[in-house]
């Protein structure tokens, strides 16, 4: 396309872009200069609806080489061999703010993973914390509810976002991670990525396997102190960004391994083994190295690769499956949900999120269908063309079910304290002054009560947790009676 000649959208030239045409030099505009319209009409649409969560985003591109054979696990094909590079996009983000927030700030990571397999997209959208603040996806509006703007003052409010956290107890676990010295990384660079729920892999005879899968830092961890983040974010906002940039620029590619855990009886397993509140202890369940990720081209253009990037839990492809996690199960249905309505119907087409094989569904029309929509095919199915029929090699291995259907209270006889009191005694005495200090921070203003029960919360998982956070907020750290 020749870039010589400024044109209209529809290519014909423009004639000034300085002056607009009037009825005399002092005269009203006339409704007749279509550029002027057709400019202002453009501009007035481009802001698109940001994600309503983990807006604030940056994103690459890369690979993932496969260095060990876990074919006894999955039959995926971006496995099948040692030494496999599956094409990759990778977004990472913070969750609670804006599509202009800064990116220091205490709150989780968006790790969302695209690989662009021979057998579909297959997307990883986690986190950078192994857990979650709850188990029942009936919470996640509440969640975001909670931790973004308060709807009367349209400030950020500490007192809701602990008033929501510390009347689930089963969010202390994913608390104690954030308000901990790993609460702010560094960079993305300087981070784990998990995928956070259980998911399967099936091998070539149909077996299936729950799976959690890890993407441990080559770059090492690193993170900032509440005070480090103030000062950077004063001089700049994008500091992640940023350096996601710059180290791609000067060749320096970030680099995870990715690892997986393996289940095969999650009947006897301690805890429910689709909890995502809760961890699998490396100690019983030894990290299998799979491969590693490098990330090493930056996207020409952020608005259409990063803005316009969708990430679905739904992506698999054969040979990864599912879990009966419900957080999981529910987003199967809210990421497509909300990319058609920020992206429009036909959201896959977009290029960044194309798959890189060739893909064909039926699926025809919808706004903004560009690619010439199927032609003269015939879009039903069955049909006597003999096209595109139901694939029952790829059918996953029946899954077997029980139980009655109920609203059943995932809360009854639940341990919410182990795993965090765990993380709690693993720390050293100085990480849980860190862990203190940056609680009674964020806790801000807060009302009493609502302090009060964090501390009670904390004192259940471990006597000194509860005792450090009260000194630190100057409160009692006793129990109320139960
Ligand atoms: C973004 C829903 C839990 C990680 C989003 C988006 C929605 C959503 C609607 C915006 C998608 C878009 O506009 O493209 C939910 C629901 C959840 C849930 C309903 C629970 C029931 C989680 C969990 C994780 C997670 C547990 C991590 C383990 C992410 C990430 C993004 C995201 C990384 C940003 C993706 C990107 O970079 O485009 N979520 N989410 N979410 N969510 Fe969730």
């Amino acid at each position: 396309m020749s870039t010589t000649k400024f044109t209209n959208a529809t290519g014909a030239p423009v004639s000034d872009n300085t002056n607009i045409m009037t009825a005399g030099p002092r005269g009203p505009a006339l409704l007749q200069d279509i550029w002027l319209i057709e400019k202002l009409a453009h501009f007035d649409r481009e802001v698109i609806p940001e994600r309503r969560m983990h807006a604030k985003g940056w994103g690459a591109y890369g690979t993932l080489t496969v260095t060990h054979d876990v074919t006894r696990y999955t039959k995926a094909k971006l496995f099948s061999e040692i030494g496999k590079v599956t094409p990759m996009f990778a977004r990472f983000s913070t969750v609670a703010g804006e599509r202009g927030a800064a990116d220091a700030e205490r709150d989780i990571r968006g790790t969302a993973l695209k690989f662009y397999t021979e057998e579909g997209n297959w997307d990883i959208v986690g986190n950078n914390t192994p857990v979650f603040f709850f188990r029942d996806p009936l919470r996640f509006a509440d969640l975001n509810h909670a931790i973004k703007r308060d709807p009367r003052t349209g400030l950020r409010s500490a007192d809701n976002n602990w008033d929501f956290w510390t009347l689930l107890p089963e969010a202390l676990h994913q608390v104690t991670v954030v308000m901990s010295d790993r609460g702010i990384p560094k960079s993305f660079r300087n981070m784990h990525l998990f995928g956070s729920h259980t998911f399967s892999m099936i091998n070539a005879a149909n077996e299936r396997v729950w799976v959690k899968f890890h993407f441990r830092t080559q770059q090492g961890i690193a993170n900032l102190t509440d005070a480090e983040a103030a000062a950077l974010v004063a001089t700049d906002r994008e500091s992640n960004g940023r350096d996601l940039l710059d180290a791609i620029e000067r060749s320096d590619f970030p680099r995870w391994t990715l690892f997986i855990m393996t289940e095969d009886q999650a009947k006897t397993h301690k805890h429910n083994p689709f909890d995502l509140t809760k961890v699998w202890p490396k100690a019983d369940y030894p990290l299998i190295e799979v491969g590693v990720i490098e990330l090493n081209r930056y996207p020409e253009n952020y608005f259409a690769e990063v803005e316009q990037a969708g990430f679905s839990p739904a992506n698999i492809v054969p040979g990864i499956g599912f879990s009966p996690d419900k957080m999981l199960q529910a987003r199967l249905f809210s990421y497509g949900d909300a990319q058609r309505y920020r992206l429009g119907v036909n959201f896959n087409h977009i290029p960044v999120n194309a798959p890189k094989c060739p893909f064909q569904s039926y699926h025809r029309d919808g706004k903004m269908r560009t690619d010439g929509n199927l032609g003269g095919t015939v879009t039903f199915n069955p049909n006597s063309a003999g096209l595109w029929d139901n694939q029952p090699d790829f059918a996953e291995p029946a899954l077997p079910l029980d139980g009655e259907a109920a609203h059943y209270d995932h809360r009854v006889d639940d341990d919410h304290w182990e795993q965090p009191g765990n993380l709690f005694r693993k720390m050293t005495t100085a990480q849980r002054q860190v862990l203190f200090d940056n609680t009674a921070r964020a806790m801000g203003d807060a009302r009493p009560h609502v302090k009060q029960r964090h501390v009670e919360n904390c004192t259940r998982a471990d006597p000194a947790y509860g005792a450090g956070v009260a000194r630190a907020l100057q409160m009692s750290s006793r129990v109320a009676a139960e």
